[in-house]
C-alpha cells in the first residue's frame, strides 16, 4: 500500500503528535523516461514526472493533504480556495475525506469540464465569480482575513511543504538532482515548492548538486517576465491563467538561486508540445502542463545543449480534465460502419 506524502516524508514535514495522518494515495508519482523528444533535444536522460497520476489528477494533492492534516490539528472546520480548476479538485476531495466542508472560488469562464465536474461531484460549494481567477483569489484572500476560514491555496505554507516532496523523489529515483527542471508557472507556488526541495535535499546530502528551475509561464499570462500584473491574462492553458502570481517573490529566488530563467510559451508552442506528448510520448496532459515541455522545445531550439545532462519536465496534471482541447485538435476520422465483418475489413483495407 502506499504510504501516502504525510507517512512517507513526515520527518521532513511540519508533522507534530498531533498531526491527523490520512491519505488518499498521493505521492510517488512515476518518472517516464522520454522515447522522443529527449532525442529531439539532444538530452539522452530527459524524464517526464508524472503528477497527473494524483488521486485527483495533479499535483495539488501533495500540498493539499497536508494543508488539510494541518487545519484540522490547528482546529480548522471550513476550507476555502479561488482555483482554476485544480486546486478546487483537490480541496474538494480532501475536505470530502476528512468530512470538512470547502468551498471553491472558480472564474465564471475557463474552468476545464473536468475540474468542475470533481468539485461538484466531491461536494464542495461552488462560487463562480463574475472575473478571473486573479478577482477570485484577492477575494478569498480578503474573506480568510475576516473570517475564521481556512485558505488552501498555495498562500499557505504547507501546501509548499508537501508539494516540495516530488523533489525529494525526483532524487531518489535518479539517485542525484538532475540538471534541469522545466516547470509551468501559474500562481508560481509549485516551482517556489520544488526549490524549497532540493534545498532542504542538498542540506541533508541527499545530493551534491541542484538543478536550474527553469519556470514557464503562457505568454499571454506571462507577468513574471514581463515584470508586471496582467489584468486579462489569455492562454488556451487554463490551468496557468493567472495574472498576478501569489508566489511571484518566491519565483525569483527560485530562478536566481539555482540559475534558471522564467520565460514565456505562446499557446501554439503549448498546443504543439500537448500533442507531441500525447503521439510519440503516450502520455495525455493538460495544456497546462505541456507549458513545460513547450519551454524544453522553446529552449533548445534557442541553443540551449542538454547533452549529457539530466533534465525533468513536471508534467503537473492529466489531460482527462480538458477533454474539449482534445476535440480541438485536427479532427480524426471517426466514421460509422455497421458490426459487420466485411465492413470493417474493407476500411481497414483487409478485404
Ligand atoms: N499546472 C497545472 C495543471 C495547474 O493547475 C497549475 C496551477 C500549474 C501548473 C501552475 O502551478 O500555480 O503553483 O505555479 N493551478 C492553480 C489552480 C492556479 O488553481 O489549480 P503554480
Amino acid at each position: 500500500m502506499k504510504r501516502g506524502v504525510l507517512e512517507r516524508f513526515k520527518e521532513y514535514l511540519p508533522v507534530t503528535d498531533n498531526t491527523p495522518m490520512f491519505s488518499l494515495g498521493e505521492g510517488d508519482t512515476p518518472l517516464v523516461k522520454s522515447r522522443y523528444i529527449g532525442g529531439e533535444v539532444g538530452c539522452e536522460e530527459l524524464y517526464f514526472k508524472l503528477e497527473g497520476c494524483n488521486p485527483t489528477g495533479s499535483f495539488k494533492d501533495r500540498g493539499m493533504v497536508v494543508a488539510v492534516a494541518k487545519a484540522i490539528e490547528e482546529g480548522g472546520t471550513r476550507l476555502v480556495c479561488a482555483s482554476t480548476g485544480n486546486t478546487s479538485a483537490s480541496a474538494a476531495a480532501y475536505g470530502a475525506y476528512c468530512g470538512i466542508p470547502t468551498t471553491v472560488f472558480v472564474p465564471n469562464e475557463n474552468v476545464a469540464g473536468g475540474k468542475l465536474a470533481q468539485a461538484i461531484t466531491y461536494g464542495a460549494s461552488i462560487l463562480r465569480i463574475k472575473g478571473n481567477f486573479d478577482a477570485a483569489f484577492r477575494l478569498v484572500v480578503e474573506l480568510t482575513k475576516k473570517h475564521p476560514l481556512v485558505l488552501v491555496n498555495s498562500l499557505n505554507p504547507y501546501r509548499l511543504e508537501g508539494q516540495k516532496t516530488a523533489a525529494f523523489e525526483i532524487i531518489e529515483e535518479l539517485e542525484s538532482a538532475p540538471d534541469y527542471v522545466f516547470i509551468p508557472v501559474g500562481n508560481a507556488g509549485n516551482i517556489s515548492a520544488y526549490w524549497m526541495g532540493f534545498k532542504q535535499a542538498h542540506q541533508m546530502e541527499w545530493t551534491s548538486s541542484m538543478p536550474k528551475m527553469m519556470g514557464f509561464e503562457a505568454e499571454g499570462a506571462a507577468a513574471i517576465v514581463k515584470g508586471a500584473p496582467i489584468e486579462e491574462p489569455e492562454t488556451i492553458a487554463s490551468g496557468i491563467r493567472v495574472g498576478n502570481p501569489a508566489n511571484w517573490d518566491k519565483a525569483l529566488v527560485a530562478r536566481d538561486e539555482s540559475g534558471g530563467a522564467i520565460d514565456s510559451v505562446t499557446d501554439d508552442e503549448i498546443m504543439e508540445a500537448y500533442e507531441l506528448m500525447a503521439r510519440r510520448e503516450g502520455i495525455f496532459c493538460e495544456p497546462a502542463s505541456a507549458a513545460s515541455v513547450a519551454g524544453l522545445l522553446k529552449l533548445s531550439r534557442n541553443g540551449l545543449h542538454l547533452n549529457g545532462g539530466k533534465a525533468v519536465c513536471i508534467i503537473t496534471g492529466t489531460g482527462l480534465k480538458d477533454p474539449d482541447i482534445a476535440y480541438s485538435l485536427e479532427p480524426v476520422a471517426m466514421d460509422e460502419y455497421p458490426a459487420k465483418l466485411s465492413a470493417v475489413e474493407k476500411a481497414l483495407d483487409l478485404a
